[in-house]
């Protein structure tokens, strides 16, 4: 199976695409930093995984729809997209400035639509196809303290809730993924801080697996991944 995931180069994003390839699928890895992703497909290539990458601005439709297509073509198709690239600014509505907040609806909005507009009509072409959108549980409930970001991930969840509704007669599943706390280094307010309770990102890679491998008729159209732990008491 061809997946293309958004923000492969570090977080979330590597685990998905790291723990993907192990499991024999074919992976295409975006994001801006092009030594981040040289690393992570040159960490894949050394256990044997099958693995493209093309660095893009997902801010950026032109470039996107570039990056897409490029990654279609070195597959010869695609099978799945998984929009994960993301920006966490956690802030109040006192503190945000306006060039945060365009920030995060330029990639957390704006990123997701052109990187789906890009791919449907190769997806509608084939007849057959996967979206997973990585929302958050700040996608579904409210933030304090991060309105904006949470702003972004409902307008995630609506997009990919409806989006299932518009493609899914043409053969193109949508799922909605809802990560809880995941352990990545964006997330880490103290670097020395312990974060083992959390989940590992290459187990949201491994959730993404699953959902993946449901059969043609069947969509897991929503999933929550949450660690079971808590934080350490102060
Ligand atoms: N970590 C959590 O606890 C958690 C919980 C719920 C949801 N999420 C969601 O999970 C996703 C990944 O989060 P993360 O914690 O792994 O963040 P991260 O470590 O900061 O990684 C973000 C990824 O997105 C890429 N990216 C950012 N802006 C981009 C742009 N304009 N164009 C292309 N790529 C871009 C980054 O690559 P470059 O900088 O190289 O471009 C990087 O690969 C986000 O959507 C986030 O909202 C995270």
């Amino acid at each position: 199976m061809r997946v293309i995931v958004t923000g492969a180069s570090k977080g979330i994003g590597r685990g998905i695409a790291t723990f993907l390839a192990m499991d024999g699928f074919q992976v295409a890895l975006l994001a801006r930093s092009k030594d981040l992703l040289k690393d992570v497909r040159q960490s894949i290539e050394e256990h044997e995984g099958d693995c493209f990458s093309v660095a893009c601005d997902l801010r950026d439709p032109d470039e996107t729809e570039y990056a897409i297509g490029a990654a279609v073509e070195h597959f010869g198709g695609v099978d799945a997209l998984i929009n994960n690239a993301g920006l966490v600014i956690r802030k109040s509505a006192f503190d945000i400035s306006l060039d945060e907040w365009r920030a995060m609806v330029d990639t957390n909005i704006n990123g997701v639509f052109y990187a789906t507009r890009a791919v449907l009509p190769h997806m509608k072409r084939q007849g057959s196809g996967h979206i997973i959108n990585v929302s958050s549980i700040s996608g579904r409930v409210p933030l304090p303290g991060g309105s904006g970001y949470a702003a972004t991930k409902f307008a995630v969840t609506g997009f990919s809730q409806s989006l299932l509704q518009e493609v899914r007669d043409f053969g193109i599943k949508v799922t909605t993924i809802y990560p809880g706390s995941v352990d990545s280094a964006s997330h880490r307010h103290d670097p020395s801080e312990d974060a083992g309770w959390k989940v590992r990102p290459e187990e949201v890679g491994e959730a993404c697996a699953h959902v993946l491998h449901t059969p043609p008729g069947t969509v897991i159209s929503e999933l929550e991944i949450r660690p079971l732990g808590r934080p350490p008491k102060k």
